[in-house]
């Protein structure tokens, strides 16, 4: 992975286990479960977009350090959201996964009404960590709100919310036959680009971007989220348990609309690679040292 990716990770690795409350009190399980998750690794993607983004917009900030220290709270902001939706994914009443990160899921951990409650504090906390960071730096208060906008835009009703949403009606009723490509479009585009989009506009916006800059980004995350949830269901029907840390092949034996399923795996493949080549050649603007064109090669690329 490209060394710039390493030294974003890094940065929100070291931010994490500091971004979230140790002690819980009487409730200290609820602190355990939500930091179990948190700190179980991943890719860490969409947090490293955050920084990216916040670095490479606007004059003010660009190319200073202050850009990342102001973005990082989101950047972890974005991380608890994603890891919330994660718990909630392998609920039982929602994809009944045992397996997340190379771990037991969190509900395996500590029962289902503790990894429900767990997911909810995640949510609720990444907002409450953005609102510290916008009184931290009142000058740029105004855009740490556009940040936090885009980011309940991302997370919620019209985003990754709607999309789990439609692919849980999809397995458990059936797609509608006559209009399945739209929903697999409107599944992928809600439930995982719109949290890859939110997270680069959320950077963006704290970092000043300009209307141009924000365009590029919007345009570049729409595509590089689909291609990433492309490449998931890829790996779903391809890639073994041990290397993607998640048990394989529930996407088929559950049902589920996903781009293999209609197209099948080189179907999916092609429709990845053109999907990476269009986030390529829609953030040319906001690429100058291709940063943005490696990481959706690189992620196409991916093994897990
Ligand atoms: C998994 O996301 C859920 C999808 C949107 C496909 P990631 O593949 O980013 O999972 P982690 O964060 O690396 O565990
Ligand atoms: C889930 O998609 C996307 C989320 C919003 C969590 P999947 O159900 O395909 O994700 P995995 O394969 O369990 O990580
Ligand atoms: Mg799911
Ligand atoms: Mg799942
Ligand atoms: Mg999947």
């Amino acid at each position: 992975m490209h060394a710039q990716f390493e030294r974003y990770r890094a940065m929100v690795e070291a931010a994490l286990p500091l971004a979230l409350p140790k002690d819980g009190g009487w409730a200290e399980v609820i602190t355990d479960a939500a930091r179990y998750s948190l700190l179980a690794g991943g890719k860490r993607l969409r947090p490293c977009l955050v920084l990216a983004a916040a670095e490479r917009v606007g004059t003010d900030l660009r190319d200073s350090p202050s850009a990342l220290r102001e973005a990082l709270p989101a950047a972890c902001a974005m991380e608890m959201i994603h890891t919330y939706s994660l718990i909630h994914d392998d609920l039982p009443a929602m994809d009944n996964d045992t397996l997340r990160r190379g771990r037991p899921t969190n509900h395996v951990v500590y029962g289902e009404a503790m990894a429900i409650l767990a997911g909810d504090a995640l949510l609720t906390h990444a907002f409450a960590h953005m609102a510290r960071a916008a009184q931290a730096n009142p000058e740029h208060a105004l855009r740490h709100l556009r940040a936090i906008g885009r980011v309940a835009e991302a997370a919620g009703l019209t985003g990754m919310v709607a999309g789990q949403a439609l692919d849980v009606l999809c397995e458990k009723q059936g797609a509608d036959p006559a209009r399945r490509e739209e929903q697999l479009h409107f599944i992928h585009k809600n439930k995982t680009a719109a949290m890859i989009r939110g997270a680069l506009l959320a950077g963006a916006e704290i970092g000043g971007a300009s209307e141009r800059e924000l365009t590029a980004l919007s345009r570049y995350g729409a595509a590089l989220g689909l291609a990433f949830q492309v490449a998931d269901d890829i790996l779903d029907a391809t890639s073994t348990t041990e290397e993607m840390g998640k048990t394989v092949g529930k996407d088929e034996k559950e049902g589920k609309l996903t781009y293999v399923a209609l197209y099948g795996v080189d179907g999916a493949r092609q429709r990845l690679d053109s999907l990476t080549e269009e986030a390529v050649r829609e953030v040319q603007p906001v690429d100058a040292d291709g940063f943005f064109s490696d990481l959706a090669r690189d992620f196409a690329a991916r093994k897990h």
